[in-house]
């Protein structure tokens, strides 16, 4: 009998894409489901963007591109970069990518193997954990708490470093919670890498535009004294509508991106080169779209924040970014699980249960917002009326 290795029956999964195919199975069947299960825009990609991925395939743009994508997209990145977060990289550090994944695949392909320990937050972005299993390393999980709205703290991140430590993974605006931490606590973490050297940062800023009430982005990028240790991990998927063309780029120190490359021509050989050109579209082009869609997602979020606090029993912190509430559910006395299960099959509502994120997240459901003011208003209040019915019983 033929059998994968060891290392692949390592990998986990995403329960968003089995909790996706099972609402689909039961509106099949005449179910009305609304879906808050799963993290993507409900908005089309922006026209002009469509049109520049139609015009690149009418142009000729059919072949091969460089392995770490087009010199003009680089530049543009370089330039979003600089005008957004004011930090200045060079465009040779950029590796244009199929997706935001991939960048993550990469740091772990890059820095994990057996005998070295790479610490991740729980409750996070479930294949932080997969795939550092998968590279041989260890992983090890720092908590994020409801007490600080999600924010990581960074002694919860220092106190976890050991000799053996060679990554750690940090995600702000945060999947699964909306956590976002501020400037102070990053700060305070980026101090004391200082003792640690040799400790390589991913940092997740894919929610980087998504932020609420006057919040800040803060970028690992924003720190000089640690920049030749720093992996950016970005792409188009959330901020332009764009998570079926697979387009997003990592900044690599310059030491390592011959490397990262390399990791590239051995796997996908380069992006999509239609896809590239719309990419490029939607750097230069308006960003009135982003505002837009952004101004949608803070209505959402206020409804989705007014909805759930009317429900007795679930408590929410406010979500300073990306499009997740995860409210505390553990007063229902289910497990998440058990919730996730019951709201699909009996209310119509897909959820995720926060334990699908990491051990902390146990006692939590992730509730995402990219559905319309309406159907988030009608999902929550099929939740309230689900309790309400199975306590009356
Ligand atoms: C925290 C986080 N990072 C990365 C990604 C991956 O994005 P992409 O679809 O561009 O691969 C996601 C997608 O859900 C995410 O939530």
């Amino acid at each position: 009998m033929i059998e994968p290795t060891a290392a692949v029956r390592r990998l986990a999964t995403e329960s968003a894409f089995e909790v996706l195919a099972r609402a689909k199975e039961l509106e099949a069947q005449g179910r009305s489901i609304i879906n808050l299960g799963i993290g993507q825009p409900d908005f089309r990609t922006p026209e002009h963007i469509v049109e520049a991925g139609i015009k690149a395939l009418r142009d000729g743009h059919h072949g091969y591109t460089a392995a770490n994508g087009i010199l003009e997209l680089r530049e543009a990145v370089a330039a979003d970069l600089d005008r957004r977060l004011a930090v200045a990289v060079d465009p040779a550090q950029v590796l244009i990518v199929p997706g935001g994944k991939v960048t993550m695949f990469f740091a772990a392909l890059m820095f994990g193997e057996p005998g070295v320990q790479i610490l991740h937050p729980d409750p996070g972005f479930p294949i932080y954990n997969s795939i550092v299993r998968f590279s041989g390393a260890r992983a090890v999980p720092f908590p994020l708490r409801e007490e600080n709205g999600f924010a990581f703290s960074a002694d919860d991140v220092l106190s976890r470093i050991t000799p053996a430590t060679r990554l750690v993974i940090l995600n702000s605006p945060a999947n699964p919670t909306g956590g976002v931490t501020p400037r102070a606590e990053v700060d305070r973490l980026v101090a004391g890498l200082a003792a640690h050297p040799r400790v390589a940062v991913l940092s997740d800023e894919i929610y980087g535009q998504m932020l609420y009430d006057g919040r800040e982005h803060v970028s690992l990028l924003q720190y000089p004294e640690i920049r030749d240790r720093v992996v950016l991990l970005d792409g188009w998927s959330k901020t332009y509508a764009m998570t079926g063309w697979r387009l997003g780029y990592g900044v690599w120190p310059i030491t390592l991106v011959e490397s990262a490359t390399r990791l590239a021509i051995n796997s996908h050989s380069c992006v999509n080169a239609a896809a590239q050109y719309a990419g490029l579209a939607a750097l230069d082009g308006p960003q009135d779209c982003v505002a837009e869609m952004l101004a949608a997602f803070a209505a959402r979020r206020r409804a989705v924040i007014e909805e759930l606090a009317a429900v007795p029993g679930l408590t929410c912190v406010d979500p300073g970014g990306a499009f997740y509430a995860f409210p505390n559910v553990s007063a229902t006395g289910l497990s998440a699980k058990e919730l996730e299960v019951k709201l699909l099959e009996e209310a119509g509502v897909a959820t995720l249960a926060g334990s699908s994120f990491g051990p902390r997240g146990e006692g939590y459901l992730r509730l995402s917002y990219a559905n319309s003011t309406d159907n988030i208003r009608a999902a929550v209040a099929r939740i309230r009326d689900w309790l309400e019915k199975r306590r009356a019983a």
